[in-house]
């Protein structure tokens, strides 16, 4: 078996730990002098100029709750102002001026965004089924996009959404703001450092107890065909009468939600393949069921999704387990957790906590060897006497005051992108990466089918097993 860098890079983790380099950055301070110039860096170069007022100004299309947070957030990064709102729903139109102003302009028409010259990028936050859509017509209208996860609804879409990226030369950053966090990124580093030596085996699950918590969304009393824009809403998806229940909780069905795997297992897949540089498995099973919230919604309230990933230049063969239960009567709590031959470790997008096992075997240690080799090496010494139960190493890694959070410094790395016609960490190729598997467990749960995925072509290579 080839080595991996990941193989690789466990020695020189060994070797700074004896030396008490490693010892050093163990305090509990995770922003590094990179993330320190990164924050402070100015954004506004001398002599660029975008719009009239040398603003990058944008529009959000799709004003809901993601779309609230993300125009908050965006807004805080210098230089990003907000001129325009699109939304189908009225009150959210009207709660849209509340909220950033009278002099921002609203819209049920997304193509009326798309028009305006001064509107420099978009920000698109509308139910899953209209991202590929709005996506492209907004990078052929020569705007910068930022789409909310999962970059697409089918399996299918993907590849539009990079060519009207590669097509135009615009920058355009998938929404799973938690790999731009400094969790991600000291995590990444910890895994290239061999901390937990050799990656086997990932985890990920979101647990949840509450009618909101799965997607039970207040109704608004006002909801109406005069005051939702249905017919817009189901355009690019199958006809039907209008139904507030489907356009408030759109999650629950699949003519425009992806379930809890296209909602949720997206975030995991981002941060895992930010973490381990992968390009995504290659064998994908989902099972689960519909166990509780019997509302008439047609996707699972529990999932469980099991992964290969190959072996590849940049990272051991290992497996990944990911579930979902909106019925955990331990209420409301996520995790992702990496494990590998010498430790463990679990990624949040704030800290890092990291268990290293004072015993692990080491595969270079000739007693173990002569151990593995049946009858002819040397008898394996047991020494009870000096035998105890010791606790993991634990090294918690937290970020520093003042962090400003993964959300905001995904929006920084899109408005830098676009200021200095540079790269995003999570363009339309990443993002197609990570939504693919989470796409594939539904399409392995409702077919009741394992599926074949190939990463590195981005292509469904069995669907008929
Ligand atoms: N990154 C994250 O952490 C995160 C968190 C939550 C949601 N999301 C994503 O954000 C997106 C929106 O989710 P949400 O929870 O905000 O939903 P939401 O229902 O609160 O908001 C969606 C909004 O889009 C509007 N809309 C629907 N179709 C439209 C269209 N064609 N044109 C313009 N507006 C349209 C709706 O009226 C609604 O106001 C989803 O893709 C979801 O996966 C991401």
């Amino acid at each position: 078996m080839s080595k991996t860098s990941n193989e690789n890079s466990r020695r020189s983790f060994i070797t700074n730990l004896t030396k008490g380099v490693v010892g050093a950055s163990m305090i509990p301070a995770i922003v590094t002098a990179k993330d320190r110039q990164r924050n402070l860096e100015g954004l506004i170069r001398e002599g660029q100029k975008f719009s009239a007022n040398d603003q990058l100004q944008i529009a959000l299309i799709g004003a809901g709750g993601m779309g609230t947070a993300d125009t908050n957030t965006a807004i805080t990064v210098p230089g990003i102002k907000l001129v325009a709102v699109c939304d189908l729903y009225d009150g959210r139109l009207a709660d849209a001026k509340k909220k950033w102003g009278n002099d921002i302009s609203t819209t049920r028409d997304y193509k009326q965004i798309l028009e305006r010259k001064d509107i420099d990028a978009v920000i698109i936050a509308t139910p899953d089924h209209w991202h590929k859509d709005i996506s492209v017509a907004a990078m052929n209208s020569g705007k910068s996009v930022y789409c909310e996860k999962p970059m697409v609804h089918d399996i299918t879409e993907g590849p539009a959404v990079i060519a009207a990226r590669d097509k135009n030369k615009v920058v355009m950053q998938v929404g799973s703001q938690g790999l731009s966090s400094l969790g991600n990124e000291k995590a990444k580093q910890l895994l290239k450092d061999g901390a937990i030596g050799k990656l086997n085996y990932a985890e990920g699950f979101w647990a949840r107890m509450s009618p909101t918590g799965a997607w039970q969304y207040p109704i608004p009393a006002d909801a109406s065909p005069q005051t939702v824009g249905w017919d817009t809403f189901v355009a690019n998806t199958n006809k039907r009468p209008f139904d507030a229940t489907r356009f408030f909780r759109w999650r629950n069905y699949r003519d425009y939600g992806t379930g809890v795997s296209g909602d949720l297992f997206v975030h995991l897949f981002s941060s895992l393949h930010f973490v381990t540089g992968s390009l995504g498995p290659n064998k994908i099973m989902a099972t689960g069921g519909l166990r509780y919230w019997k509302d008439g919604r047609e996707v699972p309230d529990v999932m469980l999704g099991m992964f290969d990933y190959p072996e590849t230049q940049v990272h051991p063969a290992f497996n990944l387990s990911l579930r979902v239960n909106f019925v955990d009567g331990t209420g409301g709590t996520n995790y992702l957790r990496m494990v590998g031959s010498e430790g463990s470790m679990t990624v949040e997008w704030d800290k890092v906590t990291l268990y290293r096992n004072s015993e692990h075997i080491d595969e270079n240690d000739p007693l173990a060897k002569s151990n593995a080799a049946a009858n002819g090496g040397k008898e394996y010494v047991y020494d009870r006497k000096s035998m105890s139960l010791v606790p993991p190493e634990k090294t918690e890694y937290a970020a520093a005051a003042g962090y400003k959070g993964a959300h905001f410094d995904h929006f920084y790395n899109w408005s830098n992108a676009i200021r200095n016609k540079g790269t995003v960490v999570e363009d339309p190729v990443f993002g197609y990466h990570a939504a693919a598997p989470a796409l594939l467990c539904n399409d392995s749960y409702f077919n009741n089918k394992i599926m074949q995925w190939d990463p590195v072509n981005l292509k469904v290579i069995n669907n008929k097993a």
